[in-house]
């Protein structure tokens, strides 16, 4: 099968301002593309470009996705574009809480920049694919995608609907050369819990430990851009988590038993026993052990 050649590809890239967003706007510059990073926070976006390899082919523009009036301005910025070969859909916010405790207004602004902001965003492409005769929509939805996460219900309902919408536009659209590809990252390390609103409407303020430990954004945006290079139409990007995926795809009873208890943390606690003890040993080992006085 022909891979994607990137080079002299236009690719826009919602949420461009940091973590995944920011490192697949370098890395598909890096090979040639040419970029429309956007986002809210546009300093962000100038700071990056700074950074990129072919500033020449790194356009930014400030963009709020949950804004029409907003998603009007970026569109016509860049009307005298001749293509646009791949809009990533990337932006996203995060929620922390179990159903319970999300007051209403929580579950509304998840959805409304999640869900109906990237519903706006390609309704206002989407012309302009149908007129070049072509288009790719990348969508960055996530584990809490395919599955439901405890304490994620409202970000899980986003992502969830986003499957439903772009399944639906493609088999709207079989006849009009139109791709759709899910990225489905596992726990990335960005700052996403850190600004992921809790039950009340505050951020919840640090970066979940689970995510800590996760990928790094830099390798999930390398192994995401091999999957689109294979245009591949589901990408799973991540550590060891992803693989709670494929049980539950067979099993979705047992995957719904092993994310109730919580794997991460005792895989984390069981990995610590361990080290814990080859420490253990290390420290009543035989050996003279080194200190300033010997
Ligand atoms: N990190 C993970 O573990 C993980 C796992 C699965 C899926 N994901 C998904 O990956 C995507 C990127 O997240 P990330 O982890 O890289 O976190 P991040 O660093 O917080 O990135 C989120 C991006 O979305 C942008 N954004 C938020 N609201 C926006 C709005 N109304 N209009 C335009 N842009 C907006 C933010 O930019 P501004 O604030 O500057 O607008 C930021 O650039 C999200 O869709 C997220 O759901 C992440």
């Amino acid at each position: 099968m022909k891979t994607v050649d990137f080079k002299n590809k236009v690719v826009w890239i919602t949420g461009a301002s940091s973590g995944i967003g920011a490192s697949l706007a370098i890395q598909l510059n890096q090979l040639g593309a040419t970029i429309i990073a956007s986002a809210r926070r546009s300093e962000k976006l100038t700071e990056l470009k700074k950074s990129c390899q072919y500033p020449n082919q790194f356009i930014t523009l400030e963009l709020d996705i949950t804004d029409s009036n907003s998603i009007k301005t970026a569109i016509n910025a860049v009307e005298g574009l001749k293509q646009l070969d791949l809009v990533i859909h990337n932006a996203g916010i995060a929620q922390k809480g179990m159903v319970i405790e999300n007051e209403m207004e929580i579950d509304r602004q998840i959805m409304e920049t999640n869900y109906f902001g990237t519903v706006a965003f390609t309704k206002a492409i989407m012309p302009k694919y149908l007129d070049q005769g072509h288009g790719w929509f990348a969508v960055v939805s996530s584990f809490a995608g395919v599955m439901g996460i405890p304490g994620r219900s409202a970000y899980a309902a986003s992502k969830h609907a986003l499957h439903g919408f772009f399944e639906s536009l493609q088999a709207e659209n079989m006849n009009c050369n139109l791709d759709v590809s899910f990225v489905i990252p596992g726990f990335i390390n960005t700052e996403i819990t850190a600004k992921g609103l809790c039950g009340n409407g505050k951020p919840f303020g640090r970066v979940e430990t689970s995510h800590k430990l996760g990928m790094t954004a830099d390798q999930c945006a390398k192994d995401t851009i091999k999957g689109l290079m294979k245009k591949r139409q589901r990408i799973v990007v991540g550590k060891f988590e992803v693989y709670l995926l494929s049980i539950n795809r067979i099993s979705p009873r047992l995957g719904r038993l092993i994310i109730k208890s919580h794997p991460m943390k005792r895989i984390r606690l069981l990995k610590k026993k361990i080290t814990n003890i080859f420490n253990f040993g290390a420290n009543h080992s035989l050996e003279p052990q080194l200190t300033p006085n010997n």
